[in-house]
């Protein structure tokens, strides 16, 4: 099969444990419990304690040495499985069973970036971007998806549900059409962009609207789930983590091995910042990198309960009631990850920033001077660099990495209020359809640029 839903080892591929991939299984990840899930079940809490899960494999050995080789030669590879950003790095994921298909749409491989403007206004920072807005579905959740469909698919799971700011819907019903799942997403009303949500119901979702926050979204969905017997596939599922964590090998392989100082990501349900952590501490165990980037979290003032808890030492979230930013994709008041991603922060000595609307919409212009775009959720990373240099927490020419987590056209109407409709703004023009009115209208433009 080459149409990206084959089987995850192949061609004499088929390693350890008599056959078996690996011993993949869920644990806790709070200190006091730690309890080993019952692996007939795919949960997302501990049935102990409800902590969350993380997906952990015993007897593991990776050589780094091989297998740098091994996942360099596979580019050349024109098998979908090596095609994929994702399982391209399969060594590091290895849940699935042999002989099973991965639900693939040929994920990741994103291109890394350099910036000058950008780096010099933020910094000035070496700083590069990892564009994940150039995912199938337009961004990073694509790599998530590829691992938790998979996993839904080996285990005859036949309809998935989530609740959304958007993107995370617009991944899962593509992923989910692929594998001729039945998608059933859950979005605040009228709160996400109109591209995700065309994106959604594009790939025959579902769509219940529900509540004005993602946090109601995603709270009435927990409750229901259980009831109606729904998978979730949200990034408090542990596999999404595991496919998520794959962009910091991927990262890294693009730079030849060499760990940046920072990696900068934005935080909404702190998914992201979780899985680049696990990748993180992987890679090193493994010995695939020596030095740790301190991983740093971007959240929109309006809407940073994360940064708020850490900012004031309570050991106990502090959520925001009724978060607020035009930065819609990380308009979340109650993340369901921070304790995963707080132990990230501490492991690597990171920290976590809040940037304004006004900082967010500066970095997305001086980001698309050169030539780059992103969504404003996304370009939080930059404003917060910006803001850390200046406080003096990130050492000016830093060599930072910001991971750009959606495409510029997720959310146009956003371009369109702050571009194209502001009353200063010169830079659309309706003009009469004569040589006359355009001669005018190009005077000021023209003498701008001469
Ligand atoms: N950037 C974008 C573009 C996002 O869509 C999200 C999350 C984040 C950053 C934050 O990532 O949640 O892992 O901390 N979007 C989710 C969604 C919540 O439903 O699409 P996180």
């Amino acid at each position: 099969m080459a149409d990206g839903c084959e089987p995850v080892f192949h061609k004499g591929q088929r390693t350890t444990n008599k056959g078996r991939v690996s011993n993949a299984y869920l644990q806790c990840i709070e200190d006091g419990c730690r309890r080993r899930q019952d692996p007939r079940r795919d949960g997302h809490a501990c049935a102990a304690c409800g902590g969350l899960l993380e997906v952990l494999y015993d007897s593991l050995r990776l050589d780094p040495e091989k297998l740098r080789y091994q996942w360099h030669q596979r580019r050349l590879s024109g098998e979908p499985i090596d095609r994929s950003g994702v399982w391209r790095f399969r060594e590091l994921i290895p849940f699935v069973e042999p002989a099973h298909r991965i639900i693939s749409l040929s994920e990741g491989s994103t291109p890394l970036v350099g910036t000058r403007r950008a780096g010099w206004w933020a910094g000035p920072v070496h700083l590069t971007i990892k564009h994940q807005g150039n995912n199938p579905t337009g961004s990073f959740k694509d790599l998530g998806m590829t691992a938790s469909i998979t996993r839904a698919d080996s285990r005859g799971v036949r309809m998935v549900a989530c609740a959304s700011t958007g993107n995370t819907s617009s991944s899962m019903a593509a992923y989910a059409a692929r594998a001729g799942m039945k998608a059933l997403v859950f979005v605040p009303y009228k709160q996400i962009s109109a591209a995700k949500l065309a994106q959604a119901l594009d790939f025959g979702a579902i769509v219940i609207e529900v509540g004005d926050t993602f946090d109601e979204a995603f709270r009435l969905l927990r409750e229901i789930a259980p009831e109606i017997g729904l998978h979730l596939v949200n990034s408090v599922n542990p596999f999404r983590i595991e496919g998520q964590k794959t962009i910091v090998a991927e990262m890294m392989e693009q730079r030849a091995w060499r760990p940046p100082d920072y990696i900068v990501v934005p935080g909404g349900n702190l998914g992201n910042a979780s899985a680049v952590g696990k990748g993180l501490r992987e890679l090193k165990e493994f010995g695939f990198i020596e030095k740790v980037p301190r991983v740093v979290v971007v959240q929109a003032a309006g809407a940073s309960p994360f940064y708020k808890t850490l900012a004031t030492g309570s050991r106990e979230l502090i959520p925001v009631e009724n978060p607020r930013t035009e930065a819609t994709a990380i308009r979340i008041g109650t993340p369901a990850n921070w304790r995963k991603a707080r132990r990230v922060l501490e492991w690597t000595g990171g920290f976590c920033e809040s940037v304004t609307d006004e900082e967010i919409f500066e970095a997305k212009k001086v980001l698309a001077e050169d030539g780059v775009g992103a969504e404003p959720a996304s370009v939080s990373t930059i404003a917060g660099v910006r803001k850390l240099v200046r406080a003096g927490k990130i050492e000016r020419h830093a060599d930072v990495v910001a991971i750009l987590t959606g495409n510029q056209l997720k959310d146009t109407e956003y371009i369109m209020r702050h571009r194209a409709e502001s009353e200063d703004n010169a830079q659309r023009l309706r003009v009469e359809p004569t040589l006359e009115a355009l001669r005018q209208a190009l005077e000021k433009p023209l003498a701008v640029t001469a």
